[in-house]
């Protein structure tokens, strides 16, 4: 087993998933502002401080994806954000992809930028104490798209990307996340997403990566949020299941979903049933963002000083996310 492959299953072995608290400035005003909180580097910090600190790190959650203001803060006793986490148990994380822009030659499509000078970066941040990265391409679909372009120039990045990471002695997280917005039925995301992540292995072979130091980050099998395609949650599971099954290589140690804009409650019964439904080799969890904040947010931004409180319900979020990697959770479960 390589020194990749422990890492990777550290993180997200024994029902334990991420937190992805690697929100842009940009995106975590909107989310604080949303919910009537200034978004200073201070506040961005308390809130993610007060998640950091709960028991379920290191419990439930193996590995935490930080953004660069993040890892650079210390926190309010003086330590480094990095070393916080990495005394609860869980390993710290970072987004190094500089965000998506407009694919040049494409009219609505991005192309997620970041490569440049990248190798340095990396250094950097290994030094600070994070062992796996984070980039993220994302694919809009309707009836023209993802196109061709769009993903040749994504999976060839996120390629790039993983070498220069596996260089580096760090577990990259591969997120090719085709979006939840549009129209489009479930069985359009079923198509389109297997294309996008079958092009993207194509690519990480051709660039050499050791596949059994990854983690891949998908969508899950879900129709459009305009869409009137009526679907089962069993048949969400079962899709995104075949999804995996059919385009994913057997080597990788596991897949940990994106949330994408589910509700709480909707992303943890989908991810149980997932995992009742779960045929193949890989592990299934979680790296969600929104799923695994929001609640903890919304009830912060009003008591913000009452850490005990926040983590109470972050704690609780947590353990559900992991009961349901386990295909253990049941709606239940949710009000004890
Ligand atoms: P969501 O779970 O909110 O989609 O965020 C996960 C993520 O890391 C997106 O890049």
């Amino acid at each position: 087993m390589t020194e990749l492959n422990k890492v990777a299953l550290k993180i997200i072995s024994d029902g334990k998933g991420i937190l992805a608290a690697d929100e842009s400035n940009g995106t975590m005003t909107k989310r604080l502002e949303a919910v009537n909180v200034g978004s200073t580097p201070e506040s961005r910090l308390a809130f993610r401080e007060t998640l950091f600190l709960s028991e379920s790190i290191g419990e439930y959650i193996g590995g935490v994806i930080l953004y660069d203001e993040t890892i650079n803060q210390r926190s309010s006793s003086g330590e480094l954000i990095t070393d916080m986490i990495s005394k609860s148990g869980a390993i710290p994380g970072i987004k190094v992809d500089t965000g998506a822009k407009t694919l040049a030659n494409s009219d609505e499509e991005k192309i997620t930028e970041g490569l440049d000078g990248l190798r340095e970066r990396l250094k950097k941040y290994y030094k600070l104490g994070a062992r796996f990265t984070k980039w993220r391409g994302v694919y809009i679909i309707n009836k023209n798209y993802p196109s061709k372009l769009a993903m040749h120039t994504n999976s060839h990045a996120l390629a790039r990307y993983s070498a220069l990471v596996q260089e580096c002695g760090m577990v990259p997280i591969i997120e090719p996340e085709v979006l939840m917005d549009g129209n489009h039925s479930a069985d359009d995301c079923l198509s389109k997403t297997s294309e996008v992540i079958k092009r993207c292995f194509d690519e990480l072979i051709l660039q050499k990566i050791d596949l059994t130091g990854i983690i891949l980050k998908p969508n899950m099998i879900l129709p459009g949020n305009n869409s009137s395609d009526q679907i089962s949650k069993e048949e969400i599971s079962t899709k995104t299941v075949k999804c995996l099954k059919d385009s994913v290589p057997n080597e990788i140690p596991g897949i940990a979903f994106l949330s994408g804009g589910q509700s709480e409650i909707e992303a943890t019964e989908n991810l149980n049933l997932i995992n009742k439904n779960n045929n193949t080799e890989f592990l299934m969890t979680y790296s969600y963002g929104r799923a695994l904040q929001q609640s903890a947010l919304k009830f912060w931004s009003k008591n913000i000083n009452d850490i005990k409180g926040t983590q109470k319900i972050f704690n609780n979020r947590a353990k559900m996310c992991s009961l349901a990697a386990q295909g253990k959770w049941s709606s239940e479960l949710e009000n004890k």
